[in-house]
């Protein structure tokens, strides 16, 4: 199942604020084709015009001033006014709409903006993730915008318009989807350097799939039985990966982590089905590329190479597979 999420995912094309897929997004794409066609018909009416005056009328009188006079006006102030009062007007709808009270019922989803990932919080549900945002479909979701460092943009294009994460102010936007699937997003503000390789997906699922979710994600880690992932527990806080990430039920010691850039936390990494913010398919090799040379698949990422012999390597893949 994870694994034909990732690869839909990873070579899906760029999802399309044109093909939307809940309440929000529709209302955008909405205004979009009403000032797409206002647009095209008033090019099509400046063309033909324009067309008119240079072979049509060559060898016509000059018009007297008051016709031409007349033009201006209509032309010039009387039509422009009736087209962005139009344009004005569907806008403010779609202001209005997309920025509604999310009513009784909504579910909250705290996201926060990191370079260059999303930490996700589900406050009432005691649920932490990264980069995968599972939502129940027919329900408006309220997101609490949040951001850690610098200015980020959250932006499911098929579900909803963007909305900035800020530091020291919380935004908030409301969407809902209307068919389960899994949609892309993107952060849409310049970030840095990895700021085009800050992606998350959100995976719309019927209530009872995604209730199932949430009861899984609740539950602290199942630490291994197995022998090799046992031993790559060890590794895991031995090679200091426990400094940045979190895996809930593992005994880490008294670590001070108040100093350092967290990390996504890791107490599910299995479930989930890419690595590094939606750039990679998460399997062994990614996992293995990733831990050893992080820079080579995202130059800048804040996490540090960690180079291991191969079998604390091995060992500590096999841990992190554990966690489902
Ligand atoms: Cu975060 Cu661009």
């Amino acid at each position: 199942m994870s694994f034909f999420i990732a690869s839909a995912v990873l070579q899906s094309d760029p999802p399309s604020s044109l093909d939307p897929r809940g309440p929000a997004a529709a209302n955008i794409a909405e205004l979009w084709w009403v000032m797409f066609l206002l647009g095209t018909a008033i090019f099509v009416l400046v063309v033909g015009l324009m067309l008119f005056g240079l072979f049509a009328r060559r060898n016509a009188p000059e018009p007297d001033e008051r016709q031409g006079n007349r033009w201006i006006v209509i032309g010039g102030i009387i039509m422009p006014s009736i087209v962005l009062a139009v344009v004005f007007l569907f806008t403010m709808r779609s202001s209005a709409m997309t920025a509604n009270e999310p009513g009784t019922g909504a579910l909250t989803i705290e996201v926060i903006g990191r370079r260059w990932w999303w930490e996700v919080n589900y406050p009432e549900q005691g649920v932490i993730t990264a980069n995968e945002i599972h939502i129940p479909v027919g329900t408006p979701i309220e997101f609490l915008l949040k951001s850690g460092d610098v200015i980020h943009s959250f932006w499911v294009p098929q579900l909803a318009g963007k909305m900035d994460l800020i530091p020291g102010r919380d935004n908030r936007l409301i969407l809902q989807a209307d068919e389960a699937g899994v949609y892309r997003g993107e952060c849409a503000e310049y970030c840095g350097l990895q700021h085009a390789r800050m992606q998350f997906i959100v995976i719309a699922q019927n209530p009872a799939e995604f209730e199932q979710w949430i009861a899984s994600q609740q539950q602290v880690a199942e630490l291994p039985q197995d022998e090799l992932a046992a031993r790559g527990q060890e590794v895991f806080v031995s090679a200091g990966c426990v400094y940045c990430h979190t895996v809930r039920g593992l005994d880490s010691g008294d670590v001070d982590r108040s100093a350092v850039d967290l990390g996504p936390d890791l107490t599910h990494l299995a479930s989930r089905t890419t690595i590094g913010a939606g750039i990679r398919a998460n399997n062994r090799g990614n996992l293995s590329g990733w831990i050893s040379n992080p820079h080579g698949i995202k130059p800048g990422v804040l996490m540090p190479a960690t180079l291991l012999p191969g079998e604390e390597l091995q060992a500590l893949l096999a841990f992190l597979e554990s966690l489902q």
